[in-house]
């Protein structure tokens, strides 16, 4: 299997000003679409080749050989939840059903937001903050570079990327701001809450 770069939902100018049509047209046209040619070169003419991508992570992450597989792989399927995880003028109010769902695993959705945030700014070097279904549960996780809640046998909802490819050019070196904005002016509750189920 080939893998492709998704189409984007949205214009490389409708999240402007919150993030730009420069770092859209970089993370999305260049950085995504590197992820996949790697992962491509990698895994041809091997056993992964006809594997759907989960698998490909899931497999690729239990084998030390296979990091640089696992590494475009999983930031493949990183990146095609992160593009679905915005829309334009998004954040505002989470739907009823998503909002019940967080005050009763988090206490409240400031707590939650704060955490997630935090989650984001505390993590070490380049990575990513989520939001996963993990038992039933909702839970906020971060982690280092490629990784992601999968291989701990949990299912994100929710996923910002946390490199500096992804708010430099826009916000610099003040990551907590690009936090705060990707919160409450880009976040796509309606589909994070369509990953309930
Ligand atoms: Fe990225």
């Amino acid at each position: 299997m080939k893998f492709e770069l998704p189409k984007l939902d949205y214009t490389n100018d409708a999240l402007s000003p919150i993030m730009s049509q420069e770092t859209l047209e970089l993370h999305h046209g260049k950085h995504h679409q590197t992820y996949i040619t790697n992962l491509n070169n990698f895994i041809k003419d091997t056993d992964m080749s006809q594997l759907p991508l989960e698998d490909i992570i899931l497999k690729s992450s239990k084998e030390k050989s296979s990091v640089g597989i696992f590494n475009n792989a999983s930031q493949h399927w990183n990146h095609n939840l992160f593009w679905k995880c915005m829309k334009p003028k998004g954040g505002g109010k989470i739907p009823p059903k998503l909002e019940k769902r967080i005050i009763s695993d988090f206490g409240s959705i400031d707590k939650f937001k704060n955490d997630f945030k935090q989650a984001g700014i505390t993590q070490f070097g380049s990575g990513w903050c989520w939001l996963s279904i993990n038992n039933g549960k909702l839970v906020i996780s971060k982690t280092a570079n490629a990784a992601n809640p999968l291989i701990e046998d949990m299912k994100p909802i929710l996923g910002c990327d946390v490199w500096e490819h992804s708010y430099y050019i826009d916000y610099r070196n003040r990551r907590p701001e690009y936090l705060e904005k990707f919160v409450d002016n880009l976040i796509n509750w309606e589909f994070v809450e369509s990953q309930l189920d």
